[in-house]
């Protein structure tokens, strides 16, 4: 926490492809709306990602994790170009920072903007969060491959579920939907996979227990992939694990107008560890260099920042100048369906904020 009126130490990592795209355009908008609040924004820039990797070798210096403790928070791009093998970056920076900061839980909001559409019809008033286990699961990093380059490799990938981290991810979302809508939705696949799912079942109905005033369900991965297109307003906060957390904030980002839309938060509740935000996109080369990738994501992840750190005005101010925006299709970019450049998007936000 720092105080509404105080300085922000923010370190950013721009990254790869459209990530220093979004975050060109939201920096202007944080430092915007923390100095309306009478604070000021100190922003360290990061040159981690791949253009490093390829030069150094590495994504990240070794002492990432204690850079990153130097900040009050992290905001971060996206990882990811075409000339180098998808894991050195996903794993040597984000999975990695993540696993070494204990950031155990993935916060990922998905809210439908009035004005924006959607290629899913019905879309209105959905308003719900993921909280995705952060740390272990199929990403966990256990495993290997055997038989290597004999024509019979085998690739050996370990899920591994531990009671801890179930429970800090179970009293978070808890804690979340209590302030909420008082309901939550666990996701597991506890038909088919007979040892880390039920443990999932259990542990999260145990400590349900301290939640008297939260609802719990528990519902099938694959069942909830329908729900989430059919009824995404009978849900409100989910908890899922890091692989079906992961693909169902795709799915569910599609509710609120696609990828562009999609803001997250790795926290560690209650740790002193800063958080690392970042829009749950990934570096989309397919758009990158072009200038027209849509920057919400990145900035509704700047909220998120702010809001954690205890600048709630500040964070709101961003949230409403984005609906406020997003209401004329003239500031709309591509994936939207219109014509606005990143750029112009963000400018759309930074005058409504000032206005
Ligand atoms: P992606 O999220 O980069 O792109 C998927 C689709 O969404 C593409 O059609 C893209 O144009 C579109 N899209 C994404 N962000 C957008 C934005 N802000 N505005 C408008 N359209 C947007 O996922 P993809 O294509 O699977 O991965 C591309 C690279 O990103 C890969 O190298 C992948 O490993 C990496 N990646 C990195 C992540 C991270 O850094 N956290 C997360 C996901 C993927
Ligand atoms: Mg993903």
């Amino acid at each position: 926490m720092t105080q509404p009126g105080a300085a922000v130490r923010l370190a950013v990592i721009p990254g790869d492809g459209v990530g220093p795209e979004v975050i060109g355009a939201t920096v202007p908008v944080l430092a915007a709306a923390v100095s309306a609040q009478g604070g000021e924004l100190q922003v360290t820039e990061l040159d981690w990602g791949g253009e490093r990797f390829l030069r150094e070798g590495a994504a990240m210096p070794a002492d990432a994790a204690d850079v990153a403790k130097e900040h009050d928070a992290v905001l971060f791009g996206a990882v990811g170009r075409p000339d180098v093998p998808d894991h050195e970056l996903v794993w040597g920076l984000i999975i990695g920072l993540r696993q070494q900061l204990d950031l155990a839980v993935n916060i990922r909001p998905v809210q439908a903007f009035a004005g924006v559409p959607t290629k899913v019809r019905d879309t209105d008033g959905v308003d719900l969060v993921i909280v995705r286990e952060n740390t272990e699961g199929e990403y966990v990093g256990a495993g290997g491959v055997a038989h290597a380059g004999s024509g019979h490799d085998l690739g050996i990938e370990v899920a591994v579920h531990s009671r801890r981290v179930i429970e800090r991810a179970a009293h978070h979302a808890f804690a979340l939907a209590g302030k909420r809508s008082g309901k939550l939705s666990l996701v597991t696949k506890s038909n088919a996979m007979r040892h880390g799912y039920p443990l999932w079942d259990r542990v999260v109905a145990e400590v349900g227990e301290q939640y008297p005033g939260v609802e719990l369900e528990t519902v099938l991965v694959d069942a909830m992939a329908a729900r989430m297109i059919q009824a995404p307003r009978s849900l409100d906060v989910l908890l899922a694990g890091n692989l079906f957390g992961d693909i169902l904030s795709d799915l569910a980002a599609v509710l609120a107008g696609g990828m562009g839309m999609a803001p997250s938060a790795n926290v560690l509740p209650g740790g002193d560890v800063p958080g690392i935000y970042e829009p749950v996109h990934g570096s989309a080369p397919d758009i990158a260099g072009r200038g027209v990738a849509n920057p919400v994501a990145c900035l509704l992840s700047g909220a998120l920042l702010l809001e954690d750190l205890g600048h709630t005005k500040a964070a709101h101010g961003i949230r409403q100048a984005v609906a406020a925006a997003l209401l004329d299709p003239q500031n709309h970019t591509p994936d939207l369906g219109g014509s606005a450049t990143t750029a112009d998007l963000a400018s759309a936000v930074l005058n409504r904020m000032e206005t």
